[in-house]
């Protein structure tokens, strides 16, 4: 075809297209197809110089002027298309906000970080172990030999026939008694792991450890600690009662019971109907203890405790069953 007509025909075709075009969307396609790289004008205007001699500085002209007035066009018909910003709704300021949430701390989070301050202030510094234990650790050395009946009541998830996850805070005891030498003052916040669940029972679940060892630690330190921390944690009202006990790492043990604040005392299904709730284990840490870590027995004493964070955050809250802690219900993790 004679390359003059086919200018013509381009140009006809390129205007009709352009002034019909709608939107934004399909002019940037129209400017592509007619003065793109690959468009009809780009190949003709690169193939110029193919062209006889005597017509070539003519159809240059034309070729020219066709692309500026494609592009003129263009430009003009973007200004009578509706922008992209007006065809978006307007915004009503009369509308109600969308609800605005903070996030915030986990109850048992919260717990937590209330006991750890208050064992600071009273001079406990923090330690911490792994969770993945060696048996010897959480069982042997806090003398409770394999076939102690002691065993089975940690209700243990084996990894292998030495490792475990621990099942108690008390592992750590030993990590820090064979590093260091007394007086030690140690708490050990952590997650512990037990082949049990019910209403009051997690296989995961939180411990705070604390371990004094000096040269004249007694039971009435012990008992003023936890005294401290309960009423400091529950108010001075709440009941406390020391109950005699058993661990193979404490002598004497004991088990601490706070009234339950859900019932206040008359019983229910979170206190087992006793109007009480164990929260920690504690005693004296046995001779045999210091002896597993090289700590002459003559010269040390020391009181250990294991407090159970879940516990204390359904008394607390009156919440009447653990496993609502871990459910992640905003519903009720908003409450806190
Ligand atoms: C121990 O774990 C001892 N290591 C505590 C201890 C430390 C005694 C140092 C003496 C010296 P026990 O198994 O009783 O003891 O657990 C301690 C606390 O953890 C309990 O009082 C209870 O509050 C909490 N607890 C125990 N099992 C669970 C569970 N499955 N879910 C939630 N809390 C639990």
């Amino acid at each position: 075809m004679d390359v003059k007509i086919r200018l013509i025909n381009l140009k006809n075709e390129a205007l009709q297209e352009v002034n019909q075009a709608s939107n934004t969307k399909h002019l940037e396609d129209l400017r592509i197809k007619y003065l793109g790289r690959k468009s009809q004008l780009t190949d003709l205007i690169n193939h110029i110089k193919e062209l006889p001699e005597d017509i070539r500085p003519q159809v240059g002209k034309e070729a020219n002027k066709l692309k500026n007035e494609i592009e003129a066009l263009i430009k003009e018909k973007i200004l009578t298309l509706p922008s992209k910003e007006e065809k978006l709704p307007k915004l009503d300021i009369t509308l109600p906000p969308f609800p605005f949430t903070i996030g915030k701390s986990h109850p048992i989070s919260q717990v937590l970080a209330e006991i750890i301050n208050i064992l600071q202030n009273l001079g406990f510094h923090i330690a911490l172990g792994p969770e993945i234990e060696l048996s010897y650790h959480n069982f042997d050395a806090l003398n409770i030999p394999p076939d102690h009946p002691a065993r089975d009541m940690h209700d243990t998830f084996y990894i292998n026939n030495e490792t475990i996850l621990r099942t108690h805070t008390s592992p750590v005891q030993i990590r820090v008694m064979k590093k260091q030498t007394p007086p030690i003052r140690i708490i050990v916040p952590g997650k512990v792991y037990r082949k049990d669940a019910d209403i009051s029972h997690s296989p995961m679940f939180h411990q705070v450890e604390g371990l004094y060892v000096d040269t004249k630690v007694t039971f009435s330190d012990l008992k003023g600690i936890l005294t401290i921390l309960v009423r400091q944690i529950f108010g001075k009202e709440t009941g406390l009662r020391f109950r005699p006990s058993f661990f193979p790492f404490t002598e004497p043990s004991a088990e601490i019971d706070i009234s339950c604040q859900v019932c206040k005392g008359k019983g229910c299904r979170v206190c087992s109907y006793t109007g009480w709730l164990e929260i920690l284990g504690a005693g004296m840490v046995d001779p045999e203890v210091f002896k597993m870590v090289d700590y002459s027995i003559h010269q040390y004493s020391g009181f250990a405790f294991g407090l159970g964070v879940e516990r204390v955050a359904m008394l607390k809250y009156k919440i009447d069953d653990i496993r609502l802690l871990f459910e992640n219900d905003l519903r009720f993790l908003s409450q806190f």
